[in-house]
């Protein structure tokens, strides 16, 4: 029979029965309340090493035989875990080179949680052979479907072991000292580097302001981390189990460039943690900003994806740990299951009696009976997944792509830029919105992505333009693609050296028909305005000053010179100016005819109310398919899952209040093929409904 994860939903959570292993009774108490719940599944052993080999070279798997072998009678799955995001004291003790030094350059003492040495072999060498054992063990147990590799990866580790694989890397990267130089321009102020044993790994004591150096330290420690992946897989591999391999990703995590774990797993999955009734934006920012998550991280392959964790009521890690409202559960694991999840699993299931989790949520919690509110919301889940297994084999699939490019928001943090924060994240977020207004799905991809799929591309303040993107971005519109760029794009190669003559580079100002000129940061408490389509909107954060690659002269008028743009067919045609300030009358947006295709430069950073009007009447220009075809109402989206002749529109409503949607075109309740089909839809508040076109 083909696996679970082919042919169910999987609904359950991490499960820690190792620390429960002096209550023997409690796995049958468990098992018993997961069928109440409608789990299928859970994940075991993630940081179970203490009692895996409680002493070096002594291995105890008896306990996780058990559980493994008794959740599987009872028809609950197991994924498979890793202990390496969390090691025992006594492998701290007789091996310090384990645990990590971080940026004051000091080793950390024993205690926390991922914070081991990427590099040490001994910590290699360890996690290789508990890895291949557990492989050998349980890697074709009926019961195991997947592997669980570590925890959250995170952080970076700056001991001498990692100092020299980052002078390696670079070395591999640049061959010759004098291209390391060439590339960081080390001439400035006297950095030139003579020999590679004075490469260090920047630090606040040491050396922070290479812009090259520092990006190419971010790309190292994505490459260790990938590196000690791809080493516990290959664990995995050797001790005989060919199952899948997944870790757990964290969505806009900073330090890493997910994008490159892509090739390595079989699976992604990620945990997510909203900021539910605590944003002071509101619950629906927060739906949008958890909507981009699930589509970023389901873009890394372009397939479904697995809520690994999120909470059943709240978390104890932040400031304020607000609790998830009656149904507020059931509409989050319904949103992820909307933009691509085949899962919805939690941390954890059984609350822990000790520890630094001890009051997080849990399923089951202190009191430990089913009767409580968090218990039935999450059997209701469960038993909501049971009628959307169908959907497994469906996957949204945008004609949109919006570039989130991680080294390009490196670079533009590390590099002294115009203003800070240059919010690149959240002007990504500003475009974003629109699209989850308009019930629009959107990939959100790296530089590197394949834009074939797609109709339109966004690619906000891409300000690297690595080897290969500026021709790509060119092909596409040639081709007949539509493209919307923005200002600080085009500006610096890969090391972040500047490019000289016409920028955005590559030949991308041709493309835009405008060429990158200034670019004035305004103060917060700045605005300036530009006027589109008959209505103004306010203008924040940085304003550029472009030249249309048009016929440009100055005429002398009564408040001094002010530029003047010939209409030239050949050129970008300015379909916005900025207001205020020296440069009003300057484009603020412009369109160019290029090749089969057009391509929007937007020179500042506009409201969001900008971007649903510029999006709506560009979907409307390019007929990209709305999940719905009605207007939503504010804090409804609506998400389209399609494949294998199945077609699943999931319509959420993030509002406390009920709301009513007229479609232009009837639906019918999904699984219902002889159901009566509606022209409108009725949603209580935090309500969702799952219907087909
Ligand atoms: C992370 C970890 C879990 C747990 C949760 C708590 O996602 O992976 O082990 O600590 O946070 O929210
Ligand atoms: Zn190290």
């Amino acid at each position: 029979m083909a696996s679970i994860l082919n042919r169910a939903m999987l609904h359950g959570g991490d499960y820690n029965p190792d620390q429960w292993l002096s209550s023997p009774d409690i796995l049958a108490r468990d098992i018993e309340l997961m069928k109440q719940a409608h789990v299928n599944c859970v994940s075991l052993a993630i940081f179970a090493w203490s009692a895996l080999e409680p002493e070096e070279g002594v291995y105890t798997f008896d306990w996780l035989q058990n559980v493994i072998d008794r959740l599987y009678e009872n028809g609950i799955y197991t994924v498979l875990a890793t202990p390496s995001g969390a090691r025992p004291a006594w492998m701290a003790q007789k091996y310090p080179e384990v645990l990590r030094v971080d940026e004051t350059l000091h080793r950390n003492h024993y205690g926390d949680r991922h914070n081991h040495c990427y590099t040490s072999p001994i910590y290699r060498e360890k996690v290789w052979e508990m890895d291949s054992r557990l492989s050998k063990a349980f890697g074709n147990h009926p019961g195991v479907i997947l592997w669980h590799i570590s925890n959250e990866y995170s952080g970076a580790c700056y001991c001498p072991l990692c100092q020299e694989e980052f002078r390696r890397f670079l070395k591999k990267k640049y061959k010759t000292l004098d291209a390391l130089n060439a590339a960081y321009w080390t001439g400035f102020w006297s950095h030139t580097y003579t020999d590679w044993s004075q490469i260090e790994a920047p630090v606040p004591r040491g050396e922070m302001l290479l812009h090259g150096l520092s990006v190419d330290w971010h790309r190292f420690v994505t490459q260790r981390t990938v590196d000690f992946f791809n080493w516990e897989k290959a664990a995995v591999r050797a001790g005989g189990s060919e199952l899948p391999v997944t870790t757990n990703l964290m969505s806009f995590y900073y330090d890493l460039d997910y994008t490159k774990f892509a090739d390595s797993l079989d699976l992604v999955s990620w945990d997510s943690y909203p900021s539910w009734r605590t944003d002071p934006r509101g619950d629906v920012a927060v739906a949008i900003h958890t909507a981009m998550a699930h589509d970023y991280m389901r873009s890394l392959k372009r397939q479904p994806f697995l809520l690994m964790e999120n909470t059943p009521n709240q978390v104890n890690w932040k400031q304020i740990n607000r609790l998830k409202a009656p149904g507020q559960n059931l509409l989050a694991a319904m949103q992820a299951v909307a933009h691509g999840s085949n899962s919805v699993q939690y941390f954890q299931w059984r609350q822990s009696r000790g520890g630094n989790e001890k009051f997080h949520g849990a399923v089951v919690d202190h009191y430990g009976e089913p009767d409580t509110r968090v218990f039935r919301e999450v059997a209701e889940v469960g038993k909501t997944l049971e009628q959307l297994a169908p959907l497994c084999k469906t996957c949204p699939q945008p004609q949109v792509a919006l570039i989130l490019d991680r080294e390009n928001e490196w670079a533009i943090d590390e590099a002294c830029s115009p203003r800070k924060p240059m919010r690149y994240e959240e002007t990504l977020e500003s475009h974003y919105q629109a699209f989850w207004r308009l019930g629009i799905g959107v990939d959100v991809v790296s530089a590197d992505a394949d834009l074939t799929p797609y109709r339109l591309v966004i690619a906000p303040m891409l300000y690297m333009y690595r080897e290969g993107v500026a021709e790509k971005l060119r092909a596409f519109v040639e081709a007949g693609g539509t493209l919307v760029g923005t200002y600080w794009s085009g500006l610096v190669d890969e090391n972040d050296l500047c490019y000289l003559g016409p920028t955005p580079a590559g030949g991308m100002h041709e493309v835009f028909g405008v060429r990158y000129q200034e670019i004035d940061p305004l103060r917060d408490t700045d605005e300036n305005a530009m006027t589109w389509n008959d209505k103004t909107y306010a203008l924040h954060d940085l304003c550029e000053l472009v030249e249309p690659l048009a016929d440009r002269w100055v005429e002398e008028g009564e408040d001094g010179p002010t530029a003047c743009f010939a209409a030239n067919e050949k050129t970008a045609e300015i379909l916005a100016c900025y207001e205020k300030d020296f440069y009003a009358g300057y484009p603020a947006l412009t369109v160019h005819n290029f090749g089969k295709g057009k391509a929007y430069y937007l020179a500042s950073r506009a409201e969001d109310a900008f971007y649903v009007d510029f999006y709506t009447k560009l979907a409307g220009e390019l007929s990209l398919s709305r999940a719905l075809d009605a207007d939503l109402p504010e804090g409804v989206t609506a998400t389209l899952r399609e494949g294998e002749g199945c077609k699943v529109v999931c319509v959420q409503n993030f509002n406390t209040e009920p709301v009513s949607i007229s479609l232009r075109t009837p639906v019918r309740p999904f699984g219902e093929p002889d159901g009566e089909a509606v022209t409108t839809l009725s949603l209580p508040g935090y309500g969702f409904a799952f219907v087909t076109p």
